[in-house]
């Protein structure tokens, strides 16, 4: 198949050469040219300082080319400075992101606090921070409490070409000048891209004071902590199909979030680039990592360190958030007000997902169903991949292989189960299809630059692609999922968007050509890394129409952009069953997880090749510890449902799946907390403790909520992995063992096949379902129970949010209910955590299990292993119905009073003594 030899990733140029399908850095004139360019000299004046109460405006000017820039500074009182740059007077309007931002940010009026001639210091609020803006050249330094956070542009890096006109430029003559090459034409193997008004790149650096770990810039396989730059290629920024992928890279991947948080101890800080043209970012650490850290410890390191980032983008203009923090919460919380939370999944989707490319047919289908029956494995969703297509035009159905498809997801649904189907953005070109013509005669396809519909190939040969960045083009993409357009789809059929960077196989470097134009004028270059964020925000307008409104979608898309979080689920595309491979998934989703898109996965068992069954428990193992939770094989790989290996493999892999499906009120829970306050559900070690810089690189374990620390097994033939235990003042409790650990230690943890390495963090509350059904809908037959953990002083807290799992409810009529259970002086307390929602429910926490009586120094009123120990439990049944119901000791170290009883669904019975 031609999409997958190894003629694809290289191909022969004149001259018998291999040349590689994708660009390196120095095959990327522009920012070669940006690199090359010497220091260049901004100037302000003060004369041109606009004070409004929405923030300052000044003009720069460049003393060479006399080029004029606007630049605008505004703050919010939440701590985000915005600064924006766009040319004065362009000979044409330059691209400015819109649809990224959930809107107008209310903005603090700036004041003078000081000037001099050569520059001024505006304050914001209570007049914390300020911001210094040196005129000449020009320069801005942010600070708080006279403590220097960052500083743009220190190295007069700033560079802005303004657009040409091309009537009045000559043409491409850059034979003798190399630096010149590609102002208006440029060439890369057969390729050729016209730009229509000339070089257009923008760049700016800046330095990150006190800072020596940044993260995030998503789509790399690569480490968690971004690297230093200067001695490999930098971070790229541009959405591209590239199967199976080489890991240890910083060749952009499938979707990219330009933003990159910087931590230092009691610091975290963010940078927001919003700009959709592609995009290279250089890191440089100062002093280099390792530098200047053999000092004594407690003595402070001579060199302060700091990390200098240089954005580049080729086109549109600068628009830079700076997120101030201070704190990891605050910064994601900045960062969410900006590009918007993370959507509240349905619960079914963060079941088990069984995809594979391609179910045949309907038996097929319906057998792999029954499987998971017979083998005891839950699942909720099977997916459709573009095989079950009629000649891979989506919305339709292969006839002899799909002849019932309503059929088959009522069949489906009996059991509560759904069907995803996919669909692609490129279009067979097939005058007889009539979704092609008219696509067509609605002008909804992409243009060539001749103006013409663009024409690439892609699964169905020859094809067109949708303009999703038109409204227009998005709600008649929408209206194709409605139940009276899709034939045979209905309400329990949800969408996969692939091949969405877009995927073009005969375009340059497999994806849309830069001079392609767009609705509005647009080139592609200007928005290319939007292309399957828009397609993604249509297919969600799609689902949410096809409800009326009420119904969460769910749609998986490949590609994405920053405020995708917003829209549903990403995965990291064609990965490969090797173990560096489930290796580098953990740093993929974390880097992921920071910048927003929080419901992310990898594809288990690794798409391309065939897993060995140890790599394939280890793989479900781990995929059950991550947020979307999806097994998928390509076409060419050998079958792989869980149950084919033998009973050993079969029992690892149902015992992984049970334990996702047990613990799903704490993951759903924890979504509730991103889809409200931004934290996400996975968290680098770091984010929980920002204090202990030894946390600060961690990336093969991390976190789930603030409770979990997970660190699954990724190597071969291991009898024990080496588990690291933060914190002197924490307590871990191994969830597969009756064992508790002091924090600040590594810990040496014999495993099995079977061992899934889980420790619950004393002073937390976890809450779990006591059975795990056949579907997440079969699940909520099971009580709730609590395992609470104490810390050294004997407390824990926790929370639980319920809701109906599926509809807006929650959001338009309240029904929701968010409990908290705080554990204090053996004292165990269920209250309302909001009192805005109410929800009826027939849900009972059923048991409450207790570890770490026996480390407490001064025992509570619990006593270990007396047969009548006296607990509290105040019960506060304000608007939530959650009750305890004989709560009993599955702990191994205390024991409550058999028979308990203190049920109650609509009057509170405050502290009810047991
Ligand atoms: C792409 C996707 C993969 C899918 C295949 C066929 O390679 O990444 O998940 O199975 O296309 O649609």
């Amino acid at each position: 198949m031609l999409y997958c030899t190894i003629t694809l990733y290289y191909s022969l140029v004149p001259g018998g050469e291999l040349q590689e399908k994708f660009k390196k850095n120095h095959d990327i004139i522009f920012y070669r040219r940006q690199r090359d360019k010497a220091a260049s000299q901004y100037f302000a004046s003060f004369e041109t300082l606009l004070l409004t109460d929405r923030g300052a405006s000044l003009e720069l000017c460049e003393r060479d080319s006399q080029d004029r820039l606007c630049l605008q500074i505004r703050a919010t009182q939440s701590g985000t400075v915005r600064v924006s740059l766009d040319e004065l007077q362009p000979v044409k309007p330059r691209y400015h992101v819109s649809d990224v931002l959930l809107g107008e940010l209310r903005y603090e009026p700036l004041r003078v606090n000081w000037k001099r001639e050569d520059c001024v210091c505006l304050t914001w609020g209570l007049g914390q921070y300020k911001l210094l803006v040196s005129f000449s050249p020009f320069k801005l330094e942010i600070s708080c409490d006279g403590e220097e956070i960052v500083t743009l542009n220190p190295e007069n890096k700033l560079y802005f070409e303004t657009l040409q006109d091309p009537t009045r430029s000559s043409s491409d003559s850059c034979q003798d000048d190399e630096n010149r090459c590609g102002l208006w034409k440029e060439t890369f193997r057969q390729f050729e891209d016209i730009k229509a008004n000339g070089p257009s790149s923008v760049g700016m650096d800046l330095s990150l004071h006190g800072f020596k770990h940044t993260y995030g810039l998503p789509e790399h396989a690569d480490t968690l902590v971004l690297k230093d730059t200067s001695v490999t290629e930098a971070y790229r920024l541009y959405n591209l199909d590239v199967f199976g992928y080489d890991i240890n890279s910083r060749l952009g991947l499938y979707g990219s979030v330009p933003f990159l948080l910087a931590h230092k101890l009691e610091r975290t800080a963010g940078v927001f680039w919003l700009n959709a043209s592609e995009t290279l970012v250089d890191v440089k650490y100062n002093p280099e990592p390792n530098e200047g850290e053999d000092e004594p410890p407690g003595k402070k390191s001579k060199i302060s360190p700091q990390t200098d980032v240089r954005w580049i983008s080729e086109s549109g203009t600068i628009d830079c958030f700076i997120l101030l923090g201070p704190t990891a919460a605050q910064v994601f919380s900045q960062y969410a007000q900006l590009t918007g939370y993370q959507a509240l999944p349905p619960l079914f989707s963060l079941g088990y997902h069984q995809c594979r490319w391609n179910y045949e047919d309907e038996a097929d289908v319906k057998a792999v169903d029954a499987g998971f029956d017979l083998h005891g494995i839950p699942y909720d969703v099977i997916w459709l991949d573009i095989e079950h297509t009629n000649g891979k035009r989506y919305f339709t159905w292969d006839s002899q292989l799909f002849p019932n498809p309503a059929e088959l997801q009522h069949h489906l649904q009996k059991k509560n189960r759904k069907l995803v189907v996919i669909s692609d953005p490129h279009i067979k070109i097939d005058p007889d299809w009539p979704l092609y013509c008219e696509a067509k005669e609605g002008g909804h396809f992409v243009k060539n630059r001749e103006g013409v519909v663009y024409e690439g190939t892609c699964w169905p040969g020859e094809s067109c692609y949708l303009d999703f960045s038109s409204s227009k083009t998005r709600s008649w993409y929408a209206r194709q999922f409605s139940l009276s357009k899709y034939e045979g789809s209905t309400e329990s059929l949800f969408v996969w968007n692939d091949m969405n960077e877009p995927s073009v196989f005969n375009g340059p470097e497999q994806t849309m050509p830069k001079d392609a134009v767009h609705h509005g004028g647009w080139e592609h270059r200007e928005l290319h890394n939007l292309y399957g964020f828009y397609q993604h925000m249509a297919t969600f307008e799609g689902l949410l129409t096809r409800s009326g409104g009420t119904e969460r979608p769910f749609i998986l898309s490949r590609s994405f952009f920053a405020g995708s979080q917003r829209l549903g689920a990403i995965w990291t595309g064609d990965n490969v069953a090797t173990w560096e491979y489930l290796k580098i998934s953990i740093p993929m989703l974390l880097s992921l997880s920071l910048t927003g898109i929080q419901f992310c996965g990898a594809d288990v068992g690794g798409f391309v090749q065939d897993p060995d069954p140890e790599l394939l428990v280890r793989w479900y193992q781990a995929g059950a510890l991550q947020p979307f939770f999806r097994g998928h094989s390509a076409k060419m790989t050998k079958r792989r449902e869980p149950w084919l290996f033998g009973d050993d493999v079969t029992s690892a892999i149902r015992s992984a799946v049970q334990d996702r499906y047990r613990l799903l009120p704490y993951w759903y829970t924890l979504f509730h907390q991103a889809h409200t306050s931004a934290l996400p559900p996975i968290r680098p070690l770091w984010v929980e403790f920002p204090s202990d810089t030894s946390m600060f690189a961690v990336e093969n374990q991390y976190m789930i909520g603030g409770a979990l620390l997970v660190c699954p097994v990724t190597d071969p033939g291991v009898t024990e992995v080496k588990v690291l235990l933060p914190g002197s003042d924490e307590l871990w409790y191994d969830t597969n063992m009756a064992a508790v650990h002091n924090g600040a230690r590594t810990l040496d943890l014999p495993v099995t096949l079977n061992t899934v390495p889980v420790f619950q963090r004393g002073g937390t509350v976890v809450p779990r379902r006591a059975g795990c059904g056949s579907s997440t809908a079969d699940l909520q037959q099971h009580p709730i129970t609590l395992t609470v953990a104490l810390d050294s002083k004997g407390n824990a807290d926790g929370f639980l949010y319920l809701d109906d799992g599926h509809s807006f409810s929650y959001r338009d009529q309240m029904q929701f209910c968010l409990r908290r259970f705080t554990m204090r002086a053996g004292r165990l307390v269920n209250s309302c955590a909001n009192d805005q929602g109410s929800f009826d429910s027939d849900d009972k926490v059923e048991s409450v299990v207790i570890l770490g009586l026996n480390s407490l120094k001064r025992k509570p009123k619990l006593k270990p292993g007396a047969p009548k120990t006296t607990v509290t439990f105040e019960f506060d049944a304000k608007r939530g119905p959650l009750s305890f119901v004989s709560p009993y000791n599955g702990g191994t170290r205390a024991q409550l009073s058999p028979n308990t009883h203190c049920s109650s669904a609509n009057g509170s019975k405050p502290k009810r003594r047991l």
